[in-house]
Order: structure tokens, then C-alpha cells, then sequence
């Protein structure tokens, strides 16, 4: 069926669908998804139902409750209602204290076992991930170090979409900083793929932040980028992410969250910690 069918525009979410929607998608995936979600959820999911060529949204609603493939199509549904706008090199005065001042003191703390490891949670279509790489292999402390970034999302398009590594401009805000066009490469249609060096330290898995059984594969890890997830959950589902990421993190550990978001009224079981143009979140040194 075509997109522009005049069928699919009629196809309306009533308000007692909508709260059965938003009520699945907060148990599922911890989405905080209030009224003024209606009109939005309506437009992002149509597409699914013409897919199915399904006639409401009640009927979708069963297909993702009862149907033998209700869990494929969850997937589906997921990732329509979940926000993946990323960018390589966002929010770069983080990225700046991350590199020029909390890694010096990462590096001396792990230098007997020459190890570090990171996790992007939440990454998208990976360009944090990448991002993390780059800035870590550029700083040079860490050369012939064993190092690991994790790149998590629970949309299984975007974590194919970044062990894929190849991007369009809009991956890229402005030009690649120039220290660090030598980890890309230009392709001749114009795109940009990620060189060997940064590809090589980065691991992709899907993975819902919610549920904490799944997320200990990760293993602990010396410092977190939540950053724009958080943003977009439920204040339960926020708390216990946020145990979760702490339980990941390795005692003296940083947990890095977006310019909006902030762990008040969420947690106190960090310690704030200042940088010159940043305040991150540690996991206090000695915490069993
Ligand atoms: C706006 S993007 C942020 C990407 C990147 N961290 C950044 O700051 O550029 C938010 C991502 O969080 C993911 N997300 C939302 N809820 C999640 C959950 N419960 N578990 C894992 N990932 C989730 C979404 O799929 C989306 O790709």
C-alpha cells in the first residue's frame, strides 16, 4: 500500500487506545509518554499499521500483545516511538573535559593493567560510540592499551546501523575536526566510514536499559555516556537505569549524562565532580 494512501490518514488513535499504548511502551521500554503524546504516536506508528494492513489501532494494539509475533513487531514499534537524533563530536565541551581531564586521570589509575573500557548507553545509530574511540585513541595515553567502547541501544535498526559505520552528513553537525579526519574515510558516493583504528575498539549490542538482567553482559566498565536517554523515561524507569549504570560502573568510576539532564531527585549515591567546563558524576572510589 502506498504511503500517501488516503486510507492511512484516516487511521486515528483514539484517546483509550493512546493510554493502552503509552502504558505498554512504559512497562516495556520505561518511555514516559504522557497525553500530549497522542497526535505524535499516531503519525509514527501508522506506518506499521499499513504495513500490517491493519484497519485500527486497537487491532495493533493485539498484534503486539497476543500475536506469535508480537515480539519482532514490539521491535518494530519501539523504535518508531524512541527519538535517535545523535551526532558524531555532540556537546563538545564534554567531550573536551572527557579528554583532556578525565582521562589523564582514567589512564594513571589503570596504568598497571592497561585496560579501560567505556559504554555509550543508549547510542543510537553509534556515532557517540565512535565518537569515544577517537578521542581516546587521539589523546595518545592510551597507545597499545586494551581498550574497549561498548555501544548499547534497545533499537536493533540502529545498533545494525552502527556496526554497519558508514554516515551521511547529517552525522556530521559541521566538518570533522580536522585533528581527527585520519579516523575516517571518504567513500566515492560522499559518505563517511569509520577508519580500521576506531572500528576496532568498538563492540555493538542491543539491549534495553530497563531490564538490568540483560545489561550485566556489559561488564564493569571505567566511565558511562548516558547522555539524551534519560530525558526520555519515566522517573521510575529512570531510578533504576541509574542503579543499573552505577552497578556497571567500577568503584571510582564517571557517569556522563546530557547537558539537560541531571541525576537531582533521582540518586545520591554519586559524587558530583567538577572539571573545568563539566560536572560529571562518579562512583565513589572504595564503593563495594
Ligand atoms: C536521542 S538518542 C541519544 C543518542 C546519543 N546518546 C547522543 O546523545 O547523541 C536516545 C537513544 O536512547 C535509546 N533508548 C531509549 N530508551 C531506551 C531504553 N529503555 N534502553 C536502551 N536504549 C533506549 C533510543 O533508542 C535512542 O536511540
Amino acid at each position: 500500500m502506498s504511503r500517501f494512501s488516503p486510507f492511512r490518514e484516516e487511521l486515528e488513535l483514539k484517546p483509550e487506545e493512546h493510554e493502552l499504548f503509552c502504558e505498554l511502551f512504559r512497562g516495556i521500554a520505561g518511555l514516559s509518554l504522557g497525553p500530549q503524546s497522542r497526535f505524535s504516536m499516531e503519525r509514527r506508528l501508522r506506518d506499521r499499521l499499513v504495513a500490517l494492513n491493519l484497519k485500527s489501532f486497537s487491532e495493533y494494539y493485539q498484534v503486539l500483545r497476543f500475536h506469535p509475533h508480537a515480539r519482532a513487531e514490539m521491535e518494530e514499534a519501539i523504535d518508531a516511538m524512541t527519538t535517535h537524533e545523535t551526532y558524531f563530536f555532540r556537546e563538545d565541551y564534554q567531550l573536551r573535559a572527557f579528554q583532556e581531564e578525565l582521562l589523564p586521570l582514567l589512564a594513571k589509575e589503570k596504568k598497571t593493567t592497561r585496560r579501560l573500557s567505556f559504554w555509550s548507553a543508549g547510542c543510537s545509530t553509534g556515532e557517540e560510540a565512535y565518537t569515544i574511540a577517537a578521542l581516546v585513541l587521539a589523546s595518545g595515553l592510551v597507545d597499545d592499551w586494551d581498550v574497549r567502547v561498548y555501544g548499547s541501544d534497545i533499537s536493533k535498526k540502529c545498533v545494525s546501523f552502527a556496526r554497519r559505520g558508514i554516515y551521511g552528513k547529517s552525522s556530521f553537525r559541521s566538518s570533522i575536526p580536522v585533528a581527527y579526519t585520519s579516523y575516517f574515510d571518504r567513500r566515492a558516493d560522499g559518505d563517511v566510514e569509520v577508519g580500521k583504528s576506531i572500528r576496532a575498539l568498538c563492540h555493538f549490542g542491543q539491549m534495553n536499559l530497563t531490564d538490568a538482567d540483560k545489561t550485566s553482559v556489559v561488564g564493569q566498565v571505567d566511565a558511562i555516556f548516558c547522555r539524551n536517554v534519560l530525558i526520555y523515561l519515566t522517573d521510575d524507569a529512570r531510578k533504576r537505569v541509574i542503579s543499573t549504570l552505577y552497578e556497571q560502573l567500577r568503584p571510582g568510576g564517571v557517569l556522563m549524562l546530557g547537558h539537560s539532564e541531571s541525576l537531582l531527585n533521582v540518586t545520591t549515591a554519586f559524587e558530583l565532580y567538577h572539571l573545568k567546563e563539566d560536572l560529571v558524576y562518579k562512583r565513589p572510589p572504595g564503593t563495594p
